[in-house]
């Protein structure tokens, strides 16, 4: 991002450098900010969208307004018991016009402070940028280089949109099963073999954590006169602290969804999708996700990706510190587990400025059980829980608040649970038999709206898709609608379902049935 926020020594955080909001978007005067004063909509220390909910409920206003649960007088006491009175008396109904104000003004400090000419808060997740930003900048018919690893959201915004896939493949680790990122050459080969490509789509950081060399990339996709989006929605801490990888948009990128519930404190379904430079149409952009979102957005909801971006701009970097500090710490503790395995940037052999040090990966491999097996263990016998797991990994998130006790408890958890055996998984690898494009024989919109019928999973070998089937985590889809579904897919997905891992996406979840397209 153009002056990344580093701390100490720096320009004191919550003030924004003047150029970084163009004088189209400020809210009130276009003075541009004197060095060192916040300029009008740069004041880092506003939270005007919490704010003005704050003020609704300061007023003891009676009100005839959605939602009628009345500040939660008429809520079920077991929700009053889950989210508490405070949450539900600042589910509240802005007048209209004051709402649209103060959003936007929230998201001009969004903007100023990622480094965006315009930000937009999304009450759906990345999940829900992902529509809104294909929605806005596809047609039926375009083709669009899209990474492998792309999430499930961004296969369904194919479906939405009727674009369709040149897929981009991330390079794979030879022997550890990992993603290494895509390959600018990689890029460049695939822009020239499609020079009528539109947009290129890229996920940065992966689930595990490794990022793509996004500056490199952006050069590649601009070169051949592309705009470059990044689901960047595992990095919304990424301009806040000099020791991790460099962000999407300081990197170069046109657009970015970033998922702030996931790493940077606001509530779950929280993003925000943030747009630069002239390469897009930012009214478009607008329009979609207008169009893609609820008319009856959870205040809070939004408020607290406002609280977010406050908190970061004022305490990021310290709290980054702390962050990375834990996770150092984490590291240390978890090395001295018997069976447990650390995958590092050194053992992937990448940079460590392209691997996020808040993502530990465990391989849990020489336990004799599947990922999946030690999260549920650990879940039920020592109340640990993980970000997620697979066949043969953990995945941790590691936050602020992180103490030591808590890594304690998660590695003497492991310690505890005295396992050791053979290596519980021999099937495919999940990065071989996610990331390894397939034939297509119809676009995804096309497979999906598509007359189907369900037949036993083995006997779809051979067919095209008519539905996705996505194990979760990282959300990676294995089939996608359109694709002729191939024996080394259906043998990893059955091995996924037999550890009792989650398959998201297919109409029956336990796969012993598939939907291919009617022959
Ligand atoms: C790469 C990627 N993109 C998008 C999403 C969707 O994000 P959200 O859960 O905020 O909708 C995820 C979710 O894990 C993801 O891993």
């Amino acid at each position: 991002m153009n002056g990344r926020l580093t701390g100490a020594g720096e320009q004191p955080l919550h003030v924004v450098p003047a150029p970084r909001v163009p004088q189209s978007l400020r809210t009130s005067s276009p003075a541009p900010a004197a060095a060192g004063v916040p300029g009008p909509g740069h004041d880092q220390r506003r939270a005007p969208l919490a704010e003005a909910v704050e003020r609704y409920r300061r007023r003891s206003t009676v009100s005839f307004h959605c939602p009628a649960h009345r500040g939660g007088r008429a809520a079920d006491h077991v929700l009053r018991g889950l989210v508490g009175q405070e949450m539900l008396t600042a589910d509240v109904w802005l007048d209209p016009a004051e709402q649209h104000r103060v959003r936007r003004e929230a998201e001009d400090l969004a903007a100023a402070l990622w480094g965006a000419d315009r930000a937009f808060f999304l009450g759906n997740g990345s999940s829900g940028g992902n529509h809104a930003f294909l929605l806005a900048t596809l047609r039926p018919g375009d083709e669009v280089v899209v990474a492998r690893d792309a999430h499930v959201s961004t296969l369904m915004a194919l479906v939405m949109t009727g674009a369709r896939p040149v897929w981009i493949t991330p390079d794979l680790h030879p022997t550890l099963d990992t993603g290494l990122g895509i390959s600018p050459a990689a890029l460049a080969a695939t822009l020239e073999e499609h020079p009528r490509a539109r947009l290129v789509v890229l996920v940065s950081p992966a689930y595990s954590g490794v990022c793509s060399d996004v500056s490199a990339l952006a050069d590649v996709a601009h070169a051949a006169g592309v705009p470059l989006f990044v689901d960047e929605a595992w990095g919304p801490h990424l301009p806040f602290h000099a020791w991790l990888p460099t962000d999407a948009l300081a990197a170069g990128a046109d657009a970015v969804v970033t998922s702030t519930h996931k790493l940077a404190g606001s509530l779950s379904q929280s993003a925000l999708l943030l747009v630069r430079g002239d390469r897009l149409d930012v009214e478009a952009v607008a329009t979609a996700v207008r169009m893609t979102a609820s008319t009856s957005p959870l205040l809070p909801l939004l408020a607290s990706i406002d609280t977010c971006r406050r908190r970061l701009a004022l305490e990021g970097h310290a709290l980054l510190d702390r962050a990375l500090a834990g996770a150092g710490r984490l590291r240390e503790r978890l090395a001295r587990v018997p069976g447990v395995v650390l995958v590092g940037p050194g053992d992937l052999g990448l940079r460590p400025t392209l691997v996020d040090p808040l993502k530990v990966v465990l391989d849990v491999t020489a336990l004799g059980r599947t990922g999946v097996e030690v999260d549920r263990l650990l879940r039920e016998r020592c109340a640990v829980a993980v970000e997620g797991s697979d066949l043969r990994r953990l995945y941790l998130v590691v936050s602020p608040q992180d103490d030591d006790a808590g890594l304690d408890r998660l590695a003497a958890g492991l310690e505890g649970l005295r396992l050791r055996g053979a290596p519980a998984v021999r099937g495919p690898g999940s990065a071989a038999a996610m990331l390894r494009p397939r034939e297509r024989a119809v676009s995804p919109r096309i497979a999906w709206f598509a007359r189907s019928e369900t037949v036993p999973l083995r006997a779809a070998v051979g067919r095209v898709a008519a539905e996705l089937a996505t194990p979760y985590p990282p959300g990676i889809p294995v089939l996608v609608p359109g694709e002729v579904v191939d024996a080394a897919q259906v043998a990893y997905l059955e091995s996924v379902v037999s550890a009792g891992g989650h398959v998201h996406g297919a109409a029956d979840a336990s796969l012993a049935t598939l939907r291919v397209m009617t022959a």
